[in-house]
């Protein structure tokens, strides 16, 4: 198929694998008129824009959206790592790494096989759909656990902060439509001030009586003497459930999907237990949850041999650049211990995800879990359903048949 003829609306699903193929084989750097953006499939291009961040900018609203709509957002958009270009980025991504340690992370470990064996508990056995049962409700539990919050809210909590990213809508019809922009955003606001609200109260309460979780150390940490305020903590705070939640359930969705559709993967990491790690990597780089970036031209750029003009939206595909064969030998093979793997699953560069230390512990200890309470697991026909939606690669439905 020649690039004139392939379809401009990226597809979703396992079918954006042949779409992303046909695109990158036809050129590494695209501008699609049609959708007044630019695409970048190659893994060398995709790192040079990820790694300049100053004439690719992450401040995209400032450009895209008018400053009532932005106002509308709220904190946590107002204070999105991801968002925000240096030197305002560093000095705030200092202040979070303060508070947000590794240590903070791995003593998380017993509580997230905790939280685990009880959802599976629940769950029983015969005909378990994993997405309803444990991929979905786990990760916001493990983070709603990491902030502080405390269980009896967290059901609301999940519900509000589920409201709140339904709202939106794909990159290209927004795009596409100033007035939906507006209208999803209208729809989520009184939720993202609820939301705003809950952890504001959080956050007093813990500047008050600080304890050992993170709203606690977002209230205390310092860098040259400079303090979060509460706002900019509420912002962080809501930023890693939003930041964190669909993406890790969709890493531990798309590990179980490929495990229960490749029995002898499965058999070969039940025996050894010590290629989870990587072979979670390998799911990242196959199927990552997050399948695109987008950044923002500041200047007139050469990219690929293309020249961008300045004020161009450019989406990286990580989910492109995972297979580029300059890089991956056999990109379309799950290799459980592929070494070296440098797949742009968590980004790269100054944005490199900061949840990415517990979306991989939550996922392994899951997944260990999953192997002790199931002797084997298998994909139900016709119980696989994916989200649609081309920012992301995971599944809304996955019903496996246990034994
Ligand atoms: C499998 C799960 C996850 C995936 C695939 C993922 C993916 C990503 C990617 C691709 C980026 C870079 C965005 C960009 O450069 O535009 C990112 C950034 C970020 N992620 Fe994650 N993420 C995951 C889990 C989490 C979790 C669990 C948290 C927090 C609890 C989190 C917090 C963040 C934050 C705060 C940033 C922005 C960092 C910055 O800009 O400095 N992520 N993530």
């Amino acid at each position: 198929m020649s690039i004139t003829e392939l379809p401009v609306q990226p597809p979703s699903g396992p079918e954006q694998v042949a779409w992303l193929r046909e695109n990158m084989a036809a050129d590494g750097v695209q501008h699609v008129e049609e959708l007044h953006l630019w695409n970048v499939f190659t893994h060398a291009e995709a790192k040079q824009v990820l790694n300049d961040t100053v004439t690719f900018s992450s401040d995209l609203l400032s450009v895209q959206m008018p400053e009532h709509l932005r106002k509308k957002l709220g904190l946590i958009a107002e204070h999105n790592l991801a968002r925000k270009d240096p030197p305002e980025h560093r000095g705030a991504r200092n202040l979070f790494q303060q508070a947000f340690t590794a240590r903070m992370v791995t003593r998380l470990e017993p509580r997230i096989r905790e939280m685990t064996d009880e959802l599976l508990d629940e769950a029983g056995t015969g005909r378990v759909d994993v997405v309803d049962k444990l991929t979905y409700p786990l990760p916001i539990t493990v983070i709603a656990e990491l902030l502080g919050i405390p269980t009896a809210d967290r059901d609301t909590f999940r519900w509000w902060v589920d409201t709140m990213i339904g709202a939106s809508e794909s990159d290209e019809e927004f795009a596409a439509s100033p007035e939906a922009m507006e209208a999803a955003i209208d729809k989520m606001t009184g939720t993202v001030k609820k939301v705003e609200a809950y952890l504001l109260d959080h956050t007093l309460q813990r500047r008050e009586a600080p304890l050992d979780d993170l709203i606690s150390r977002l209230t205390q940490a310092s860098v040259d003497g400079v303090r979060l305020s509460d706002d900019e903590v509420v912002g962080l705070a809501g930023m890693m459930l939003v930041a964190g939640h669909l993406t890790s359930t969709m890493l531990l969705g798309n590990c179980l999907h490929y495990l229960a559709t490749h029995q002898d993967v499965q058999a070969r990491l039940r025996a050894d237990r010590s290629l989870i790690g990587s072979a979670i990597e390998e799911i990242l780089r196959m199927s990552p949850s997050v399948t695109r970036m987008p950044r923002i031209t500041t200047a007139d750029v050469s990219l690929g041999g293309k020249t961008i003009p300045v004020n161009s939206i450019v989406m990286v595909w990580a989910a492109s650049a995972n297979r580029d064969p300059a890089v991956f030998a056999e990109p379309d093979r799950f290799i459980a211990d592929r070494d070296p793997n440098p797949h742009l699953g968590f980004g790269h560069g100054i944005h490199f995800c900061l949840g990415a230390s517990l979306a991989r512990l939550t996922t392994r200890v899951a997944l260990e879990a999953v192997f002790d309470r199931y002797p084997s697991f298998t994909a139900e026909a016709g119980g696989v359903e994916f989200h649609d939606n081309p920012n992301m690669v995971g599944l809304k439905k996955l019903v496996v048949t246990t034994s």
